[in-house]
């Protein structure tokens, strides 16, 4: 291989995306990829962050984000969110599916500029089928409208589709086998910026052991879609000494959304 091709792509790659393109290949996609359903909006994490496009070749990183590449699940299946829900409601890849009621997809408007990214479906989620429907999620809504939103503007979802009994915390091989449904949707809707909801939500969708206290008031990159943490609405029923920082959060996300200064 000639020596320089490394130094061509580099280049190559800075130049596409500073004029702006998200998606590109070096060569066709093999059918084979295609056929796999082979994600396109995600980039390698082991490479320059910014680069978009799907490889031929997995990285084999265990830690790389690609499903393909650390041996990780995918979802392929659905263009628009109705296909990809119809595809994966009577999900069984975990044994959450042997326990749930109903399958949590998500709920909002289905172009929405901001996600807002929680845990798993609690008890009353799991009887309606619909994502913080429960008192975090009143809570929730009240937060959305602080920064003079509506819920039905943003998608909330979950990073577990299906309540953990009990609702302990989700196990590491249920995030495994999940979390590709909702890089799926984050694919499909495209979000200015996501909303992490609490320490489980950070540190699932940014691979990182931080502390929330160490995540807040960042703009993380979460390939190429920018990233706030805060605390999660069931942690500010429990201690209200904490709305002060969330309302600061929250400032911050809407300030990083579109510029809007809320006092
Ligand atoms: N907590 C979550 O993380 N998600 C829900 O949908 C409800 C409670």
């Amino acid at each position: 291989m000639n020596p320089d091709i490394k130094k061509y792509a580099a280049l190559f790659v800075a130049q596409r995306i500073e004029i702006g393109e998200k998606e590109w290949f070096f060569q066709p996609r093999v059918p084979s990829a295609a056929a796999k359903g082979v994600s396109m909006a995600f980039s390698h994490d082991t490479a320059d962050k910014k680069t978009f496009g799907k490889p031929d070749t997995a990285c084999g990183d265990a830690a790389c984000r690609i499903p393909e590449c650390s041996g990780g699940e995918t979802v392929s299946s659905g263009e628009t969110l109705e296909e990809l829900h119809g595809a994966v409601k009577e999900c069984l890849r975990c044994s959450l599916g042997d326990t749930r009621t109903r399958f949590v997809f998500g709920s909002g408007n289905p172009h929405a500029p901001i996600m807002f990214i929680g845990e798993a479906p609690g008890a009353e989620e799991d009887n309606q089928g619909l994502p913080f429907v429960g008192r975090a999620g009143q809570l929730l809504t009240k937060m959305i409208e602080s920064i003079k939103l509506r819920r039905e503007d943003v998608y909330i979802a979950n990073i577990l589709k299906c309540r953990p009994p009990g609702n302990r915390d989700p196990l590491p091989s249920e995030i495994e086998k999940c979390e590709p449904i909702l890089i799926r949707q984050i694919e499909i809707i495209r979000p200015r910026i996501i909303c992490a909801l609490g320490r489980i939500s950070g540190q699932t969708l940014l691979r990182s052991t931080a502390t929330l206290g160490a995540l807040r008031e960042k703009v993380h990159d979460y390939h190429g879609v920018k990233l706030v943490v805060t605390y999660h609405p069931a942690a500010l029923l429990r201690n209200p000494q904490w709305k002060r920082p969330t309302w600061e959060d929250l400032k911050f996300l809407r300030r990083e959304y579109d510029g809007m200064e809320i006092s």
